[in-house]
């Protein structure tokens, strides 16, 4: 029904070079990532970039950075391809093929990568959506981590609808979670750095993102960045021939949304209505702009 093609998006910045030439380590990460950033454009890539995304930050960064032109994902959705990533293995391996699973108790004991930095004498901290939260996902993985975990919390997210435009000024007291998260990194790099130059610790800092997840939650003023022209509908709507079944994904926290739920749909349709794609591509678009802004 509903299908994003999920990409994880992962960026190393090496912060400093201790005496020690220990490197300290600044890991983001961010998923249900198309191709869809302003860095894709050009000649390389097969698929234009449409419709011409808002995304300077990470372009600059992309500019001055290894960006990896022919990334696939592991799945197209975002609990399995996080322990897949974070743990070095396919999901035939990690056994995560769907939301819930904890890849220790069903997959193996794997060495995940904050822990293996921890292990190699690193401080390591995590926050946000790194492994995917909860409590049958093993509660982001305690043994990865060196410190307390900073979650956030989550404000104008609801099942009431895939998306949601919030008034700016809403968002002044109550900020929307990912912003929570880049202000908790923010603070935490700053006691961090003072700590490595000090000659303490270095540090492994992960830092997750919630957006571009669904439901796409972002600031209103995002909306004038694709006025409603340039948002096109997929020009093939259908299922490729041959698709392996795991490759499909009938969002089931889609399908719990209100406005999803009033079309109802089986899971097995994409027929959802034109005015419903097209708000939510442009929605989405928007989330992917407010997320990598920052
Ligand atoms: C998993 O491995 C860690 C060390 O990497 C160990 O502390 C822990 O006890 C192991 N858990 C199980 C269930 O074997
Ligand atoms: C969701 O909808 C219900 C019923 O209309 C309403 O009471 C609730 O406040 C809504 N939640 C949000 C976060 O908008
Ligand atoms: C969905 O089902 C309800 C109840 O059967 C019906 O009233 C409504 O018109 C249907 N909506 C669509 C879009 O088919």
């Amino acid at each position: 029904m509903y299908r994003t093609s999920l990409l994880v998006l992962v960026i190393f910045i090496s912060l400093a070079r201790l005496c020690s030439s220990r490197t300290n380590v600044l890991f983001l990460i961010a998923d249900d990532m198309r191709p869809q950033i302003g860095a894709y454009e050009g000649k390389h890539f097969p698929a234009v970039v449409s419709p011409k995304m808002h995304t300077p930050s990470i372009d600059v960064l992309a500019s001055r950075s290894l960006l990896l032109e022919r990334s696939y994902c592991q799945l197209a959705i975002c609990a399995p391809s996080r322990s897949s990533l974070l743990t070095g293995r396919r999901p035939d391996t990690t056994r995560v093929y769907e939301i819930g699973p904890y890849f220790r108790e069903v997959g193996g004991n794997f060495t995940t990568l904050p822990q293996y930095f921890k292990m190699n004498g690193y401080l390591s901290v995590g926050m946000g959506k790194v492994f995917h939260p909860g409590e049958p996902s093993g509660w982001d993985d305690p043994v990865s981590w060196s410190d307390p975990y900073f979650s956030g919390k989550t404000n104008f997210e609801s099942f009431n609808s895939t998306w949601s435009a919030v008034p700016d000024e809403l968002l002044i007291d109550n900020p929307l979670i990912d912003e929570q998260i880049a202000n908790q990194a923010i603070a935490t790099m700053q006691r961090l750095a003072t700590d490595a130059r000090s000659g303490k610790q270095p540090f492994f800092l992960a830092v997750g993102f919630r957006k571009p997840h669904l439901p796409f939650v972002f600031p209103e003023s995002f909306l004038k960045y694709y006025p409603v022209s340039t948002v096109k509908l997929p020009s093939n709507p259908y299922i490729p021939v041959n698709m392996p079944d795991a490759a499909w994904f009938d969002y089931p926290r889609a399908q719990k949304t209100r406005d999803v739920r009033a079309f109802n749909v089986t899971g097995e349709s994409i027929q959802l209505c034109q005015i419903f794609w097209h708000f939510s591509k442009k929605a989405y678009y928007c989330s992917v702009s407010w997320r990598l802004i920052l």
